[in-house]
Order: C-alpha cells, then structure tokens, then sequence
C-alpha cells in the first residue's frame, strides 16, 4: 500500500484541512522542534538509550534476563529474536508501560524508573497490538495521542495534520480507521507515535503481516521522517529482509538474553569465520566481532560444515544460528499465534 485510495475517501473537513493546504513537506514541523535536539544529542555523546542488567519477570516466567544495550543516537536499531524472546516486554519496560524492577533503562540520560514522565515525553511507541480506534478517523485518532502526550493546545491541529502528512495519509484523514487497510492502519499508528515529534521512536514489528508494498511504505515514511529530524528508531521485526536493509545495527535476543550483537555484516562475517574454523579453513582476516555469547552446537539436522563453511551466511542463518535448536520449542506457542492471527486479522 503505497498510498491511499482517494476514490474511498471522504471529504476534508475538520480543524486540521486548512493546514494541509499549506502544501507543508511531511515530517517538516516535526522536523523543526527536532531537529536541533538532535545536533544536541550527537554533540552531548549520550546515548539515546542505554539498559543496563534490565530483567523483568512474570511470576515464575523469567521474560527479560539481564539485558545490556546501547542505542546511538540517530541511528535505527533492530531488536530481533523468535517468539517469546522477550523483545515486547523489554520494549514494555523502556516505554515505561512496564516498571524495571532489577537493572537501570535510561533514555537520553532519563532514569525511566524515576523520571518516567520525562522519559515518556521523548519517545513515541507503535505496540504490536491495536492501538488505533476503529470507531475513530483518522485525524481524531492522531489528536487523541496529540493530547495524551501533552502536545499544546494550540499547535495540535497544526502536529496532527503534519503527522498524518508524514504517512500519506491526508487525504482520508477524516475517514473512520476501521475504512483502512493493513498498511494504511500501521501507518495511522506510526502518526500517532509521531504526532509528539520523538526523539526515540519504538516500533514493535510495525509491518506484521502486511504485503511487500505495504512493508516498504511504512519503512519509507519512518525513513523520511528520520531524515528530516534525526530521530532514533528502535524497532522489532521478524523479517531478516527488513532488518538487513533498514537497521545499522541488530541485537539478536534469545530466552530474555541478548545473544549476539554488531552491524548485520559484521554478524553475518562473524558467523563465516566461525564456520570456517569449525571446518579447519583459515578464516578471512579482519573478523572483530564476537558474539555476545558462544553459540550452541549444530543441530543433528544442520546441512554439513564443509557445506556450510563454504556458503555466504544470511542474516537468518545467524538468528538460527543463535536462536539455535531450541528456536521451532520456543515458537508457535498459544499466545504467540493468538497475539499474530489477531494482529494479522486486524491489519488484513
Ligand atoms: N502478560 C504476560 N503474562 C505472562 N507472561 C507473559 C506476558 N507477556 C509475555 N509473557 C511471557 O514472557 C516471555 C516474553 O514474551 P514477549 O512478548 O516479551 O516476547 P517477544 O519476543 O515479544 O515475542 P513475539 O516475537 O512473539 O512478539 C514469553 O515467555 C511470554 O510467554
Ligand atoms: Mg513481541
């Protein structure tokens, strides 16, 4: 879906019409606030987000396991890992949806267990769950986030059209979100997310279960907007397609632990080298990169290592590798199918 369908839309109307006449650049204003925060950000050094330990458990089910992260500013950083890895309740944890009851999150220097309003006021989430209102518009769903996340009064109308501008969205702004497609709704979402110009957007798989098109929609719009304000992205996916062309670097996340972490290349060259000293071939010089933590042994089931070691790794092969036999027991539970189908129904 790479733009919307003005044959279904109805008419402009609403506080925000006049706006959009403007002819207003998507992402512009929001670029405006923005974007010398951002120089701030570089020049300061801090991160934009830094966990430290961060471990988080249901009951007896240990969903965060001592995670250790530093996200740069400005760049777009992919937190990857099979179902049940714990990427949600991390993500939960540093919106401060969630309390961090053991470690330290900080969010451009924020404490978010003690500063959880200013940490919230820097950042804009799209969940993977519905967050949009079927029984809303389009404009009155990004002005019900503007309010929320305590945007003034006065720029509202102005945020929410330049918001909904940011993901082509302006022409059926004033139709009710439940007229949407798949990719239209996880685009209003990514509105929402923006209307409050963050400096660290958090998106969780923010394309499941959309078409190609509709995929490389929603990464163009966030592309433009970062472009144009410097914002940091952290995002969730489970497309290796996706994490390998959009992210500068991935953390690869495993039963509540970070397992591997560095630039898709750098893992992917890790991972040669690493079958390539398993078969007895001299690795290619200049390999630094280690991963977080030894990976497990080669299933019975793997092709064999001479084969391996011969063949250029995917960023896939290293989340298998990683994930390791234990990826197809983890996967596909219960919840985990419901929480996709419903996601997938939604969106569909
Ligand atoms: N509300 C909850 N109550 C109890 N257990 C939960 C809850 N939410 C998550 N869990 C458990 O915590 C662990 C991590 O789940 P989480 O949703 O964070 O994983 P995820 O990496 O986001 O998975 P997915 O890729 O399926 O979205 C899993 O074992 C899950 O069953
Ligand atoms: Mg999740």
């Amino acid at each position: 879906m790479s733009s919307e369908d003005p044959g279904r839309s109805a008419p402009r109307t609403g506080p925000g019409a006049a706006v959009d006449s403007t002819g207003a650049l998507p992402g512009r204003a929001v670029a405006a606030d923005t974007e010398q925060v951002s120089a701030a950000d570089r020049a300061s050094g801090a991160d934009a987000l830094t966990c430290h330990g961060l471990r988080y458990d249901f009951g007896e089910t240990r969903a965060v396991d001592g995670v250790d992260l530093a996200v740069r500013p400005g760049e777009v950083f992919g937190l990857l890992g099979p179902n049940g890895a714990g990427k949600t309740t991390a993500i939960r944890c540093i919106t401060t949806l969630l309390p961090v009851p053991v470690g330290m999150v900080r969010v451009f220097g924020r404490d978010a267990a003690r500063e959880r309003m200013a940490v919230r006021r820097l950042l804009g989430y799209v969940p993977q769950q519905l967050s949009a209102d079927s029984g809303l518009t389009g404009r009155e769903n990004v002005a019900l986030f503007a309010r929320v996340f305590d945007v003034p009064r006065r720029e509202r109308a102005a945020r929410v059209a330049q918001a909904l501008a940011a993901v082509n969205l302006t022409v059926a702004a004033d139709r009710l979100a439940k007229t949407y497609s798949g990719g239209m709704i996880r685009r209003l979402e990514l509105a929402q997310a923006l209307v409050s110009a963050p400096r660290l957007l958090m998106l969780d798989e923010p394309t499941i279960g959309l078409d190609p098109i509709a995929r490389t929609s929603v990464w163009e719009r966030i592309n433009e907007v970062r472009a144009a304000t410097g914002m940091t992205v952290l995002v969730t996916t489970h497309y290796m397609d996706e994490a390998e062309q959009y992210c500068d670097r991935v953390a690869l996340m495993h039963q509540g632990r970070i397992r591997a972490l560095g630039t898709p290349g750098e893992l992917r060259e890790d991972l040669r080298a690493r079958r390539a000293r398993t078969a007895g071939t001299p690795a290619a010089p200049g390999t630094a990169f280690t991963p977080a933590s030894p990976s497990p042994s080669p299933s019975p089931s793997s092709p064999s290592l001479s084969s391996l070691s011969a063949a250029e790794p995917t960023l896939e092969d290293v989340f298998r590798d990683v994930a390791g036999t234990g990826l197809d027991e983890q996967s596909g539970g219960f919840r985990d199918v419901r929480s996709t189908r419903r996601t997938a129904a939604r969106v569909g």
